[in-house]
């Protein structure tokens, strides 16, 4: 059981944002106050997405508002992403890489199957925007942040800043 309350950011290269996160059984009031408080962190932070390791919690769940408002936030459950189409290279940020932002490739369009709070499944196509967000999000269930995913000559670019992120966290955990 999972206490929502000490949910807190992660940032990079914490062990939680590198590990594959496990599948929810049940969808219990845990579940719900963890969705809420990731929203609360994602909007504190001023995100569009948010996964479950970003929380501190390795568990399928991420949650996305394009327009970064309250009302439109949406939580998805278990879900899988399935990419299609052309590949595009557009900047992207990530919460939980602070002061990286940098190109990455991803699918145009992508397909999510996935079941929200309620317990509903549901199927949607997504492009654009939407793709890119969803992959994003679905790449933390898998381990997998944007400091991983950039290319070699951004890593080279922001060696600097991922430096200081590891020396950070090096320093946290004495
Ligand atoms: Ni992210």
């Amino acid at each position: 059981m999972i206490n929502a309350d000490n949910c807190r950011i992660t940032h990079y290269p914490a062990e939680v944002l590198a590990q594959k996160a496990e599948p929810i059984e049940k969808i219990d009031d845990s579940i719900r106050r963890l969705a809420e408080k990731m929203t609360e962190i994602m909007l504190a932070n001023k995100g569009i997405g948010l996964a479950g390791p970003q929380a501190g919690v390795p568990l399928q769940i991420f949650i996305i508002s394009l327009d970064g408002k309250k009302e439109n936030v949406r939580v998805y459950i278990n879900p899988t992403v399935t990419p299609a189409g052309e590949l595009d290279s557009v900047e992207e940020g990530c919460l939980s890489v602070p002061g990286v932002y940098t190109k990455i490739r991803r699918y145009k369009k992508c397909r999510v199957a996935a079941v929200d709070l309620a317990g509903n499944e549901f199927t949607e196509q997504a492009e654009g925007l939407y793709a890119r967000c969803l992959q994003h999000e679905y790449d933390h269930l898998q381990g997998i942040t944007i400091a991983e995913r950039m290319g070699a000559a951004a890593r080279i670019a922001h060696r600097r800043k991922i430096k200081e992120l590891v020396e950070k966290h090096e320093s946290q955990e004495k």
